[in-house]
Formats: C-alpha cells, structure tokens, sequence
C-alpha cells in the first residue's frame, strides 16, 4: 500500500479534515523518524496515515479505538504488520512499547498537535517554527494540553535527544505543509 491508497481508505473512514491533517502530520514525522533510523520511511508513513482510522467509527469508545482500526485495515487487506501497530497504538489499551516503529509513532501522535500549536501561534507560519519555540512550549503545560509529554519523551528510548526530535519533526511538517494548510 503507498501513501495515496492509505490516505484514500482513510478518507473513506474520517470525514473531519482535522483528524485527516492530523494523520497526515503524524505520517510526515513518522517518515523522517524511519529515514534517520535507516527504516522502511514509506511504511512508517503509511503506518501514520491509517493510524486512526476508526477514530470516528468508535464514536469515543477508547476500548474500540484501535482494535477496530485493525479490523478495518484487515478487511481491506492490509498487511498484519501494519495493522498490529495500528491496532496497538492505543496506549491506554497496550503500552509498554519495545519496537521503534511503535515508539515512534507514540512520540509522532502526539508532537504533530504540540508543533502545529506552534505553528497556529507564528499565524500558521510553520516554516517559522524552530527547535527553540517547540523546546519552550512543550514546558508550558497548558499550551496544547492534550499533547502528552510523556508519550513525546518516548522518542529519547530510540536515542533522540528532544531538541534532535523536534528539528526532524519540523522538517516533516514543513514537507507537508500544503496538505495541512500551513504555510
Ligand atoms: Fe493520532
């Protein structure tokens, strides 16, 4: 599955453009993560994408989410390997993750919310965004709250110091900015 087809069956499947640029934000760092780590990028990208795809079918069920975007993926045939991630993702449900690909996107879900925050901030400027305005923001923790830090931290199991993270994360971003309507 390429980057196209994972995000039409996404689009099949969310209909609010926020969650769709969230996944594709996510996507875009978990793309940079691979690259650095030497990873399948294109995978990691695509993992991204269809990370919640049941967002909406699971109507806030947090026990569903997860679980239900594997049952979704599988039915469309895509690959065990993706959807397990998928599936595991949900770390109020798994946790205790090992593998980079499911660290990666534990800290990729949650700073493409912290660094758009940003961005909205600079009047959607994230070209604007650096290292040192995501460093700030991420010690005030009422600035995109729902931004969990812990799970950003995560990154640093896989040998990324923040301000590394937050450089490669911006890049991403950046890469996509059209596709999120930042400039
Ligand atoms: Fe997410």
């Amino acid at each position: 599955m390429n980057r196209n087809e994972a995000l039409s069956l996404l689009k099949e499947y969310v209909k609010d453009e926020k969650l769709v640029k969230h996944c594709i934000a996510t996507a875009a760092i978990m793309h940079e993560i691979a690259e650095e780590l030497g990873e399948d990028a294109d995978r990691w990208e695509v993992i991204g994408i269809l990370h919640d795809i049941d967002y909406e079918m699971v109507g806030g069920d947090m026990q569903k989410h997860g679980p239900t975007g594997y049952d979704i993926l599988k039915k469309h045939g895509v690959s065990e390997e993706i959807a397990e991630v998928v599936k595991r993702h949900n770390h109020t449900l798994f946790g205790d993750y090992e593998r980079p690909v499911e660290i990666a996107l534990q800290a990729a879900d949650s700073i493409s919310g912290l660094i758009i925050a940003c961005a909205l901030v600079k009047g959607g400027k994230i070209t604007e965004v650096t290292p040192k305005t995501v460093k700030k923001k991420f010690k005030e923790k009422c600035f995109a709250a729902g931004c969990d830090r812990d799970r950003i931290r995560m990154i640093e199991k896989l040998g990324f110091e923040l301000p590394v993270f937050y450089e490669i994360a911006i890049r991403g971003l950046v890469r996509v900015k059209d596709e999120l309507g930042l400039q």
